[in-house]
């Protein structure tokens, strides 16, 4: 399973957006993370359907939608038709999750699930085969540069686990407090798809994703 990078635009300098998107690409991140908040499911409020319409074009990266949403299903079209590939939902968060992914199938995107740091892996079993991504917070979702949580480590582990007892080839990825230091780790535990955002966008943002990628491409 190949290790991915996906930068979170949450952290990236808005001014200057298209621009910092494009070097993230040039340096070998193949997701962009798109971190929606409603200010309802988390405190915040980022962004939503016209900045995701409008960098449709500048990379050709996978866009790796994470909705931090109350009721997702609402928003499951309208993200497709902005240009959403991956529409990442929380568990936590739907009232019916089968219904929800469902639906993002059915607008022809691929669909994760996501669970905050307080949600045990196990509430995914009842859905591990409908998903084609997992993602596990390492934060608490709504801010971005905070500190990983260590615990999360364990969670990574055991949904392998799950995933390879079921014979699924669902891809993990690990979100929050991720940078140089410490993604040789998550990676060991079992992830591959890899968010980050203070990480990236603070500083040079092309040294950090080569940064990144060597790593990446070692695991
Ligand atoms: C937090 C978001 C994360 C965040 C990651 O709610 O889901 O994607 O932007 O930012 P860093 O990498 O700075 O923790
Ligand atoms: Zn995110």
């Amino acid at each position: 399973m190949k290790n991915i990078l996906a930068p979170s635009i949450l952290s990236a300098d808005f001014k200057v957006l298209g621009e910092q998107i494009r070097q993230t690409a040039d340096n070998g991140a193949g997701y962009l993370h798109f971190d929606v908040m409603d200010g309802m499911f988390v405190p915040s409020i980022s962004f939503g359907m016209p900045v995701l319409k409008s960098i449709q074009g500048v990379s050709r990266q996978v866009m790796d939608v994470h909705l931090m949403v109350t009721e997702p299903i609402r928003y499951v079209e309208a993200f497709q038709e902005a240009g959403a590939d991956l529409l990442t939902v929380h568990l936590e968060a739907c009232e019916d999750i089968q219904a929800t992914l469902d639906k993002i199938h059915s607008c022809g995107m691929k669909a994760g699930v996501s669970i905050k740091p307080g949600t045990p892996v196990d509430a995914l079993y009842p859905i591990l085969d409908q998903a084609e991504m997992f993602l596990i917070m390492s934060v608490e979702p709504g801010f971005g540069g905070q500190a990983f949580i260590p615990q999360s480590l364990n969670k990574i582990r055991d949904l392998k686990v799950l995933l390879e007892e079921k014979k699924l080839d669902s891809d993990i990825e690990v979100d929050g407090g991720i940078y140089l230091t410490n993604v040789g780790e998550v990676l060991s535990a079992g992830a591959n798809v890899i968010v980050a955002g203070s990480a990236v966008f603070h500083g040079d943002i092309g040294e950090n994703v080569r940064g990144f990628m060597e790593i990446l491409k070692k695991n």
